[in-house]
């Protein structure tokens, strides 16, 4: 196996099974190392970043390869109910150390858990497991015994004792209690015990356990709107406002005591908040509008509230402030989208992180001929369902890779790094491949692929001549004006 770290030469192997794909995400971009270098200090020094480039070339693939870099998030976001105010929840962040004592004192109050034949008969018989008449043990959800087939009653069920009891189980209501008290003496201290039914088993809890509890209870209730594990790269691409933003969900009973759903548990985050220690990447900035101006304060003040969105909603009088929002920004856009980012916006991401144009070709050379081979390597790798390519074939490729480097950016002895459309062909020789049954793509799926793939303009100047008179043969008599007004119209399109 080669390890493409270290440089090869294409002679050195036989097919994309002999190169090893890297496993950092951000060593399998090709041809774009300013931009990658880049993206490290972004990721080290937690800087924002502005990607400029045509599509295809390696910009979502280095946003997410930036949110892998990062360290793993040590927050966990939650919407604490106020009870003095509920239409202000308030917010807490918890960090991985103190969810951990969290967890264990959740778990030491948590009491041990018994088979109902372990604790004493009376507890047994107290909260339904076992049957007062003939000592079978059953489920408390079970009113009759499925022994002796008499209603298993509590004993001495006051004040109404065995007769309501009996009506009840008549019903197959179960009128068992949900815990006993109890009291031991231990060392010659009385001591208090609580058996508590929990399913088919019985729970023992002391006083120390039953302390804990009251106080865990006494917390005030609360909703995790961004969980410590979480993905790190979070997308915007053409997020709506309450997409990026987050809201307050509408309740149809408005958050009646009774009936409604208090608001701190309607409040939905945002992506600016689910990016919280991580990657913000919103592909095609521009397409945000005016939503670019809340991606600046969110930027500015790294917290961002939380209110709802809808003025006909119940969630709009509730607001949830200092929601955190600490995130690297990642955007993207084409050179021609340039002026319409927000100004204030773009100077932000200047002043406090970089902006890169991609390239979109690389000079060829040896060395980017096997970075090509390793791309195609990671191609077929990724698709999964088409067979490894022979030398021939990569070559093929390469020349392809080649010719578009010269037709696209009229680059010549350069390779393209337009790698989306190139992917394409890839698969595309790869499906040839599976259809006729071959181990590996060879040069002529390649050179087929290549045919097919040519986009349809290109395929219809080299039938006619010229797009224009490709037009006009498409066009029978019945079509000519007035009636073919749409065909006048989508022609315009092309001249
Ligand atoms: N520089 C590159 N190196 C390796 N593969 C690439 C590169 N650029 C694009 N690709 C391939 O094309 C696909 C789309 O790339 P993407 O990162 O989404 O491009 P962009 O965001 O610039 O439109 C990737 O998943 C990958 O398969
Ligand atoms: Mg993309």
């Amino acid at each position: 196996m080669i390890d493409p770290r270290k440089g090869f030469d294409l002679r050195d192997i036989e097919t994309t099974a002999d190169i090893v794909i890297p496993t950092d995400p951000l060593e399998r971009v090709i041809g774009q190392d300013e931009a990658i270098y880049i993206a490290k200090i972004a990721a080290m020094q937690h800087r924002n970043l502005l990607l400029v480039g045509p599509p295809g070339t390696g910009k979502s693939m280095i946003a997410q390869a930036i949110s892998l870099h990062l360290p793993r998030p040590s927050e966990e976001i939650r919407v604490v109910h106020n009870p003095q105010n509920p239409e202000r929840p308030l917010v807490e962040v918890r960090n991985a150390e103190e969810l951990r004592k969290e967890e264990e004192e959740l778990k030491s109050a948590e009491g041990i858990l018994i088979d109902p034949q372990e604790a004493p008969i009376h507890v047994a018989e107290k909260l339904g497991y076992r049957c007062s008449k003939c000592g079978a043990y059953s489920s408390p959800e079970e009113t009759v015994c499925p022994r002796c087939g008499q209603p298993k009653t509590p004993p001495a069920n006051a004040p109404f004792g065995d007769i309501f009891g009996s009506i009840s189980a008549a019903f197959g209501i179960s009128s068992y209690p949900q815990r006993v008290t109890t009291t031991v003496i231990e060392n010659g201290e009385d001591k208090i015990i609580v058996y508590e039914r929990a399913g088919d088993k019985i729970r023992v809890l002391d006083e120390k356990m039953m302390e804990k509890r009251r106080e865990i209870e006494k917390k005030k209730p609360y909703k995790v709107i961004v969980p410590l594990k979480r993905n790190p790269f979070v997308l915007a691409t053409g997020a709506s406002e309450t997409e990026l933003l987050g809201d307050v969900r509408h309740d149809p009973y408005g958050g009646h005591p009774q009936l409604g759903t208090p608001p701190y548990k309607r409040v939905v985050p945002g992506a600016v908040h689910e990016a919280h220690q991580g990657v913000l990447f919103v592909d095609e900035i521009t397409h945000l509008g005016d939503l670019q101006r809340y991606i600046l304060t969110a930027l500015q003040e790294k917290k961002f509230p939380i209110s709802g969105r809808n003025s006909q909603s119940a969630g709009a009088s509730v607001r949830v402030d200092d929601v955190p929002c600490d995130f690297i920004l990642v955007a993207a856009c084409n050179i021609q989208d340039l002026p319409h980012i927000l100004s204030p916006l773009r100077s932000r991401i200047m002043g406090d992180g970089y902006e890169v144009l991609m390239k979109t070709t690389m000079p060829d050379t040896p060395k980017n001929r096997a970075k090509y081979a390793q791309f195609i390597a990671q191609e077929i790798a990724m698709d999964g369902r088409i067979p490894h390519a022979s030398r021939e074939a990569m070559l093929a490729i390469i020349e392809e890779g080649r010719r578009r480097a010269k037709v696209i950016d009229n680059e010549a002895n350069a390779l393209t790094l337009r790698l989306r459309d190139l992917g394409g062909l890839i698969r595309a020789a790869g499906d040839l491949a599976v259809m006729n049954g071959e181990k590996l793509i060879e040069k002529k799926h390649v050179e087929k692929a290549v045919e097919i793939a040519r986009p349809v303009e290109e395929k219809i100047e080299k039938k006619y001549g010229s797009l224009e008179s490709g037009l006009m043969s498409d066009v029978s008599k019945s079509q000519k004006p007035p009636y073919n007004y749409w065909n006048e119209s989508d022609a315009s399109g092309y001249q």
